[in-house]
């Protein structure tokens, strides 16, 4: 499963981008604004640390969204251009894929959109499984529809665990076996961590200073 940071904050990409897990970014425009930092320059500084960052479009309207497309994906290579799930979104995911732009359709919160975004030609599509909990329903019975669905065919489209709220959405993402989950900061930071690995460190650190008094 690839693993991406939820963020537009280039020192927390270089941070977990230097543990070397790290296959990309997502930013969104309210992550975008909440940092205060110029869109483009934040973009391109995330694209020298990851292959992969989502640049999402503003415009709301199929002509607007496909020239924020063609501009997005030409400051970089690594940009994947973030597209709603809507009918409009559609038309610009179909454009996109003639042109060879990378496309993340993003507000999942169906099979159906699902079905229809890969069939539009998204390369990745997002699930907010977050969302949905949030909502009163399961996001991970989504993503197991999803990734069940996806079995039967050849969808060339990268499910997207996306609005991850603690590790075990991650956890459950790996076991449905999607193809990337993105993780907020303070989330992925809990993920190295386990009691048992800091009691077994502190025991082999006090043992060890007991060789080297003898
Ligand atoms: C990622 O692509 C999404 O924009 C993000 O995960 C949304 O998360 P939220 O529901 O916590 O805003």
């Amino acid at each position: 499963m690839k693993l991406f940071l939820d963020t537009a904050n280039v020192d927390h990409v270089a941070e977990v981008a230097a543990w070397g897990v790290l296959d990309g970014v997502t930013t969104n425009p309210t992550l975008v604004a909440k940092e205060g930092k110029d869109f483009k320059e934040t973009v391109l500084k995330m694209c020298a640390l990851v292959p992969c960052v989502s640049a999402q479009v503003t415009a709301t309207d199929a002509e607007g969204m496909k020239k924020q497309a063609v501009e997005y994906a030409g400051w970089h290579k690594h940009v994947v251009v973030k597209v709603p799930m809507t009918t409009e979104g559609l038309k610009v995911l179909a454009f996109c894929r003639q042109k060879g732009i990378r496309t993340n359709c993003t507000l999942v919160f169906s099979l159906a959109q699902a079905v229809l975004a890969a069939k539009a030609g998204a390369s990745i599509l997002s699930p907010f499984v977050g969302r949905i909990d949030d909502a009163g329903e399961s996001g991970m019975a989504l993503i197991a529809e999803i990734m069940q669905a996806w079995s039967h065919y050849k969808f060339a489209t990268e499910v997207l665990v996306a609005s991850t709220r603690h590790t075990e959405h991650v956890t459950e993402a790996a076991k449905l076996g999607a193809h990337i989950c993105t993780i907020p900061y303070e989330v992925f930071l809990k993920l190295p961590k386990h009691q048992l690995t800091d009691t077994g460190l502190d025991r082999f650190q006090k043992d060890w200073e007991k060789v080297q008094k003898n």
